[in-house]
């Protein structure tokens, strides 16, 4: 049975922008960007993780960086095994080592997605591979107990998707998601300055605007100068980003999840609407860091909102739970 060996198992967050990996009684042993370069010459594997992220974009013309996910699900199978092959090998030095593990994914995958995480896990060299889904990652990550009939509601909202769930009594009760997320935010920055200020940005300045400007209540007065290309003259040339700017490319993917959200809040059965009111949303995912989501989701839903105390690390930590507390086997699924 699967959870007699703890100690052979290993569960993975594998979000669209961020892998992290739990190891029984030593926490999380690894925590990299989804990349993976590979040298189209010689055919072969270049480079993973941070290493492979930091050159996206600054590639030279034979090295290829790729993201095996794009909004939450694998959309490269033979990208996702050479990757999940690297992650695996990082962790297990020795080579015949086939290890157990637990992936936590969206609860919206099709069946199709989650096969090719499965697949992916497999031909990656895990031995067995069982499936969780995030939102009760989410929950066990931040203490929230899912066993009673109280109905918890979570919301997280990562880089490729954004999903809403409630849970209660050991189960999905339902939920709802969109694939937009934080990656959506940062392509939203990049064309508001194309299309209004004439201006051509990378998205990694985009999401360093996002997470330095980027405000959903009180704009700052702020501004921060970057080096951009001018759209009509193609050259480049320093530019100084105001925050106000950076509000307004936001705003309507902000919108989007406030619209899930509510929607999820207005089909929920009357029998939970106690629990839900009472209890409040609990707030995860890296996009829930960007400044005052939170006091807005709540103002616009008029319902209290708690994030994480670490939300990019949230998922993981809940999905270390499950193969640690043999209590929780029966969440794990194919
Ligand atoms: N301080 C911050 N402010 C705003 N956004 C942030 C901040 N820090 C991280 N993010 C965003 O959080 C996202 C990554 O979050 P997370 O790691 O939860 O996503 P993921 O698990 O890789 O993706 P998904 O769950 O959607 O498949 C990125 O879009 C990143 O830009
Ligand atoms: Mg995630």
């Amino acid at each position: 049975m699967f959870f007699h060996h703890t100690s052979h198992a290993y569960a993975i967050d594998l979000g669209t922008n961020n892998t992290l990996v739990y190891a029984p009684n030593k926490g999380i042993v690894l925590d990299e960007p989804t990349s993976i370069a590979f040298d189209t010459i010689r055919q072969t594997f270049f480079d993973w993780g941070a290493s492979a992220h930091r050159i996206a974009g600054k590639n030279p013309k034979h090295i290829e960086v790729m993201h095996p996910l794009s909004k939450g699900a694998i959309t490269n199978l033979n990208v996702a095994k050479a990757y999940i092959k690297e992650v695996i090998r990082r962790m297990v030095k020795r080579h015949w080592f086939k290890p157990l593990i637990v992936v936590s994914v969206p609860s919206d995958l099709t069946s199709m997605e989650r096969n090719a995480v499965i697949e992916a896990c497999k031909e990656g060299g895990a031995r067995e591979v069982r499936l969780l889904k995030d939102p009760f990652s989410a929950a066990l990550g931040s203490q929230h107990s899912i066993e009673k009939p109280e109905g918890v509601l979570v919301l997280d909202i990562g880089a490729g998707v954004t999903e809403v769930s409630l849970l209660a009594c050991n189960g999905l009760v339902m939920s709802k998601s969109i694939r937009i997320a934080g990656n959506d935010i940062d392509q939203a920055i990049v064309e508001h300055f194309k299309n209004h200020k004439r201006v051509l940005i990378s998205l990694r300045d985009a999401e360093m605007l996002k997470k330095n400007l980027g405000a959903m209540l009180q704009t700052p007065c702020k501004t921060i100068r970057i080096n951009v290309k001018n759209a009509i003259t193609r050259m480049p040339e320093p530019f100084d980003v105001d925050a106000k700017d950076v509000h307004l490319a936001i705003t309507p993917i902000a919108d989007k999840i406030v619209a899930l959200t509510h929607a999820m809040l207005s089909s929920i059965p009357p029998s939970f609407a106690s629990d839900v009111y009472e209890g409040g949303i609990v707030l995860t995912g890296g996009t829930s860091l960007l400044h005052g989501i939170e006091t807005h989701l709540s103002q616009q839903l008029k319902i209290v909102v708690t994030p994480v105390k670490n939300p990019l690390q949230n998922i993981i930590m809940g999905a270390g739970r499950a193969i640690e507390e043999r209590r929780y086997a029966h969440l794990l699924g194919a």
